[in-house]
């Protein structure tokens, strides 16, 4: 058996988004039908419509989302149907040498639904669709691994705690997980999107100060200081301003001796902006990369001496280090309590017709997030 709902499909290199109709099957062992309530409009979504992932069109698009378990297959049972879940990329395995480790991004064997969600409309009807993350959530219903869903409270506002789900648990997650902020610490953070500000409100609820956010644009630093930065750096050429000496100065007038920030979160993605977190963070300190280089990106020239001198720790962040299960519940509770406001990250609320004006809007610089409402 199978149902026709609504989603997003992307159909071939470069084309608009088309809300058509799709085939979505019943679960099948392990796998969950959720009915999707919300989704956010990622870069990664745009980047999959452009072909810049792979070329495994069609795509259905969508991966931050919550939704509700509408059925389950046989062996289910961590979530059943009823249950309000924010849904993750892929289900880790649990029992492989990376996840016994307690390095959950680098499994084996993370699993997604099979792909057998189909289009029910147009000449290529019946052809297979390639869910987005391995999720697919701009649709009515999707199909996914019942270990993608994480039960959290059922009271809260689904936009808000869908975003979970990719983004701003990056961002969290950056600043907690991967760079273990703290109180006693300092961060920094160079480029305040959506995922640097996420950072931002993580080091927060970590109790991190100062907060520096770094970026070229006055507009995100205004928005970085309303999710709790404490100082911000215009690192635009015409501020006149070296990023790396003034975060050097803010933490040495809060820690003296300091010769830079405990952590640093690079979440721009760039050669120039890795090195400047590279000199900018603190003898043994934390360098984050949070931000996606391009494959053509190479590693700044720095002198091995340097490494060497400032010790510390260089390291990425894929998904904000995140267990899904541990860190979904314990941010919608610290949401409910108002301690972070994911509210601040939802900037519209939009029909499943408005993704390209979303995509277009990314663009602009305005939006944090626009939220597919279903
Ligand atoms: N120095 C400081 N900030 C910069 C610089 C720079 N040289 N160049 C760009 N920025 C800022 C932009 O002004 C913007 O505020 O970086 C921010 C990037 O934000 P977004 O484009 O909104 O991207 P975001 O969604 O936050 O993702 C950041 O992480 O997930 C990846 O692919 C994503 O690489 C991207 C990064
Ligand atoms: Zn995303
Ligand atoms: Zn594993």
């Amino acid at each position: 058996m199978s149902q026709q709902v609504k989603a997003v499909v992307a159909r071939a290199k470069g084309a608009p988004v088309e809300v058509v109709t799709i085939n979505v099957p019943d679960p099948g062992p392990g796998e969950a039908v959720v009915k999707v309530l919300s989704c956010g409009v990622c870069h990664t979504d745009l980047h999959y419509r452009e072909g810049g992932i792979n070329d495994e069109f069609p795509f259905l698009l969508g991966h931050e989302a919550s939704g509700i378990v509408e059925a389950v297959g046989p062996d289910v049972t961590g979530v059943a149907p009823g249950d309000f879940v924010v849904l993750n990329w892929r289900a880790v395995c649990g029992e492989c040498r990376a996840c016994k480790r307690g390095d959950l991004h680098y499994c084996f064997n993370t699993h997604n639904a099979t792909q057998r969600m189909t289009l029910a409309e147009g000449e290529d009807a019946g052809t297979e669709l390639s869910p987005a993350l391995g999720i697919g959530a701009f649709a009515e219903k999707t199909l996914v691994a019942a270990g993608q869903c994480t039960k959290v409270d059922a009271n809260a506002r689904p936009a808000a705690v869908g975003l979970l789900g990719c983004g701003v648990m990056a961002g969290i997650g950056a600043a907690i997980n991967t760079g273990q902020v703290g109180r006693g610490k300092s961060i920094a953070v160079i480029g305040c999107g959506g995922v640097g500000v996420a950072a931002i409100a993580g080091a927060a609820l970590a109790g991190a100060s100062p907060i520096i956010a770094v970026d070229i644009d006055a507009k995100k630093l205004a928005k970085a200081r309303e999710m709790g930065a404490t100082h911000t750096v215009d690192s635009s050429g015409s501020s006149g301003v070296d990023p790396v000496e003034e975060i050097k100065r803010i933490c040495a007038e809060v820690y003296e001796g300091a010769d830079g920030a405990d952590v640093v979160v690079e979440a721009v993605g760039r050669p120039e902006t890795w090195k400047q977190a590279f000199y900018a963070r603190d003898l043994a300190g934390t360098v984050v990369l949070v931000g996606v280089p391009t494959p053509d990106m190479k590693v700044p020239e720095i002198p091995l001496i340097d490494v060497f001198g400032r010790g510390g720790a260089l390291k990425s962040s894929w998904y904000g280090d995140c267990l899904p299960s541990r860190d979904f519940p314990m941010l919608v509770d610290l949401y409910q309590q108002g301690r972070l406001d994911l509210d601040a990250f939802v900037t519209e609320e939009i029909g499943i017709g408005d993704i390209e004006a979303a995509f277009d809007k990314m663009h602009h610089g305005d939006v944090l997030r626009s939220v597919v409402i279903l």
